[in-house]
């Protein structure tokens, strides 16, 4: 691999300890992906929370922290394993609060933005087209790729290397022929609004297998449709990339998004296979609920706004635990405008920071989980917990009832 003047000083440990490891790891990476060269990255979004990283996570990020590491580009942070305005109230997960807090700690002590939420995009962060970015959190991905123009891999660990660097190895989504797409998909079922592009995000994944899809047949999503079709989309698929034809800006035409030799052999998702998708998330037996969870990925304001609407003049029944997972700017956004207080008083929690799916208080085994989000329904069903999975209004209306009635 070719390196830079500086990569080299970074690498034989000329600048420090942080970032010859960083360094190493970087190369490493490159070096198993055939990457020519290391490039720049314009910002990190970096995974965060206690219960992936754990001690192990938890000692590197202090050790970096204390030898004097620095984020060098605009670092986010996604979510934690809890609310921080929740700490000490929760007897169960108290053993493992301090090690979140100390994770988070140790990014903020090298620069990061506490915005301790899987959709940043919410708060006006949007990397700009054809630039390259180390996001870690899968969701963001396919947003990133096909809305933006910009790039960025699934990253993993290299996200940190890549915040005390300020580079990545150039390989997969970085490179333009990469990013070709090699299966055309034809929706020919209307979509609208955010349920329904994240049961559309999970079609798409399975029609299109391991080839970048190319997806024709629906104007441009707004920010939430888009949002929840990329999380249900890298829940399913191992993928990063795709295209949407009039939307991505490398695709104003099927011919430019899809690579060469390709022959157009389209699959067509009709409301058969929209509902057939949804269907598949549900393994509920019975009609009970317990946990209610709206805002994968984390909500919009508009979004927290749909749910006071729909439960107006109801209360959520008191069996039931239903929370809408926001940032804790959005939190803010509503206590302020007087929502969050009209939501508590309908039994509706705004849970900031975090989300079922990492949160160290986890559902019980045996209990089941509703939800509007394929990407929290698909992930669910790995664990012994029941899944319903139906529209934010069927989520309403079980919240109310105190059992499943869609
Ligand atoms: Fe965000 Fe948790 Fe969903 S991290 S994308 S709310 S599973």
């Amino acid at each position: 691999m070719k390196l830079t003047d500086l990569q080299r000083d970074m690498l034989e440990g000329r600048l420090g300890w942080p970032s010859q490891i960083a360094m190493r790891m970087l190369v490493a990476v490159g070096d198993a992906h055939d990457a020519e060269e290391l490039i720049p990255v314009g910002s990190v979004h970096l995974g965060v929370s206690g219960m992936t990283m754990a001690e192990p996570g938890m000692r590197l990020l202090e050790k970096l922290a204390e030898r004097g590491a620095k984020f060098v580009v605009p670092t986010t942070l996604n979510i934690l394993s809890m609310e921080r305005a929740a700490v000490g109230t929760v007897p169960a997960i108290r053993d493992r609060e301090d090690v979140q807090l100390r994770i988070a700690r140790a990014c903020e002590a090298m620069g990061a933005n506490p915005t301790y939420t899987c959709n940043p995009f919410l708060l006006g962060i949007q990397p700009a087209r054809d630039e390259s970015v180390a996001w870690n959190e899968s969701a963001t991905a396919p947003y990133i790729n096909a809305m933006l123009g910009a790039r960025t891999n699934r990253e993993g660990a290299t996200a940190l290397a890549s915040a005390v660097t300020g580079f990545t190895a150039n390989y997969g989504m970085h490179v333009p022929r990469n990013r070709l797409g090699a299966a055309l998909i034809e929706v020919t079922a209307p979509v609208s609004g955010s349920d329904d592009f994240s049961v559309l995000g999970g079609a798409v994944a399975r029609a299109c297998g391991t080839r970048i899809p190319v997806i024709e047949g629906f104007a441009r999503p707004t920010l939430d449709e888009m949002t929840a079709f990329s999380a249900a989309f890298a829940a399913v698929s191992p993928l990063a990339m795709v295209h949407i034809v009039g939307v991505t800006p490398e695709a104003p035409t099927r011919a430019a998004a899809m690579a060469p030799g390709i022959a157009p052999d389209p699959v067509r998702i009709d409301a058969a296979a929209l509902a057939a998708e949804r269907a598949r998330h549900v393994t509920a037996k019975d009609d009970a609920v317990d946990v209610i969870a709206i805002g994968c990925p984390h909500a919009s304001f508009e979004q927290v706004q749909e749910v006071a609407d729909a439960v107006e003049g109801r209360r959520i029944d008191g069996k039931v635990r239903f929370l809408v997972q926001v940032s804790r700017d959005c939190a803010g956004r509503a206590a302020q405008s007087g929502l969050a207080q009209r939501l508590a008083a309908a039994g509706v929690t705004l849970q900031a920071d975090s989300c079922v799916h990492v949160a160290y208080d986890e559902i019980p085994a045996g209990r089941t989980l509703a939800t509007n989000s394929l990407k929290i329904a698909y992930l669910t069903a790995s664990h012994d917990v029941n899944v319903r999975f139906g529209t934010l209004h069927d989520c309403v209306r079980a919240g109310v009832a105190g059992r499943w009635t869609a």
